[in-house]
């Protein structure tokens, strides 16, 4: 298949555009700048000079393939306004690839996160949230599976709170950074609340079977570890970096806060199940294991 991928010179999608070549399929790649197309042509995928904001040449990419992968997101989550832009620019684009595609029959595999269930593991039959700081990702989304009465075969690959590759990425990524700058390993909340996690290159996997194999409509969960208690996690960077492990304010985390203190396990048992998809890379615990002062 010749993929049209957003996102592919990031840590999820440059596994993902890694998979799809060593799998047959052949990549076109939005690239947003000289340093990006260079990243995406090395790595053996064609370039597709844009931005994401550019609807136009977003369009374009789509009408090149025959099935579309959906990754990039500006990740701003430095002030609620900087997400708000974030989730505008990428609602957007997924409209204009979703009109592009409609009637097609191709493939288009966006990304999402996995819900949360108050008192349980969430699955993949649960509703994403479409409301807080992020909840316009969620209706963007809706938006994408709703293309499957009109000729799409479009899924959503759902990511748990932590992508990981060599001990970045994600929420856990994201707590490392703090831990870096502030001297201290620090957690949210009482620190028991789980987050659920995955290796970069096991996601990569799950991305390429939804493309070949998902029903139109459906939702898929790219979840390896069900949930690690945060303080745990901290409790790996700390002795990594040799920092003390305590808890912080929520606010520390900025617009993230209030996700950050909720207990969000997630299960993927049917994913493996029907898509014969099976984590092999290390856990977070591990990944986290291999960072360095
Ligand atoms: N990592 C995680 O733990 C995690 C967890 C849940 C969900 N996710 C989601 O998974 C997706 C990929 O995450 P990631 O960790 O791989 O992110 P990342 O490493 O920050 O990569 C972001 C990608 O998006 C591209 N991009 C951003 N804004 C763009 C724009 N305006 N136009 C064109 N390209 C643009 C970047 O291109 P440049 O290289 O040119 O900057 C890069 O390829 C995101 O939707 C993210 O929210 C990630």
């Amino acid at each position: 298949m010749h993929v049209f991928v957003t996102g592919g010179t990031g840590l999820i999608g440059s596994a993902v555009v890694a998979e799809l070549l060593g799998n047959g399929h052949t990549v076109l790649a939005l690239a947003r700048s000289d340093a990006s197309a260079l990243a995406v042509e090395a790595a053996g995928a064609e370039a597709l000079r844009g931005s994401l904001a550019d609807l136009k040449v977003v369009r374009a990419g789509a009408a090149k393939a025959d099935g579309v992968i959906h990754l990039a997101f500006a990740n701003d989550f430095s002030s609620a306004d900087a997400v708000a832009r974030a989730v505008a620019e990428e609602s957007a684009a997924l409209a204009a690839l979703g009109e592009e595609l409609v009637g097609s029959g191709h493939p288009f595999v966006t990304v999402s996160g996995t819900p949360y269930a108050p008192g349980r593991v969430s699955t993949e039959a649960d509703p994403l949230p479409t409301d807080g700081p992020v909840g316009g990702r969620g209706r963007a989304v809706m938006a994408v599976l709703g293309l499957a009465s009109r000729g799409v075969r479009s899924t959503a690959v759902r990511l748990p709170r932590t992508v990981h590759n060599e001990g970045k990425g994600g929420f856990a990524g994201f707590l490392t950074e703090i831990a870096r700058r502030t001297g201290v390993s620090g957690y949210p909340g009482d620190g028991s609340q789980r987050w659920p996690a995955v290796h970069a290159l096991d996601a990569a996997v799950l991305f390429r079977l939804a493309l070949e194999l998902a029903p139109a409509g459906t939702s898929w969960h790219a979840v390896a570890d069900e949930g690690d208690a945060v303080r745990d996690i901290a409790v790996v960077i700390g002795r990594r970096l040799g920092l003390p492990v305590e808890p912080v304010p929520q606010e520390t985390y900025g617009p993230l806060g209030s996700i950050f203190v909720v207990d969000q396990p997630s299960s993927s048992a049917h994913t493996r199940e029907a898509l014969g998809w099976e984590p092999t890379h290390p856990s977070l615990l591990e990944d986290l294991g291999r960072i360095q002062p």
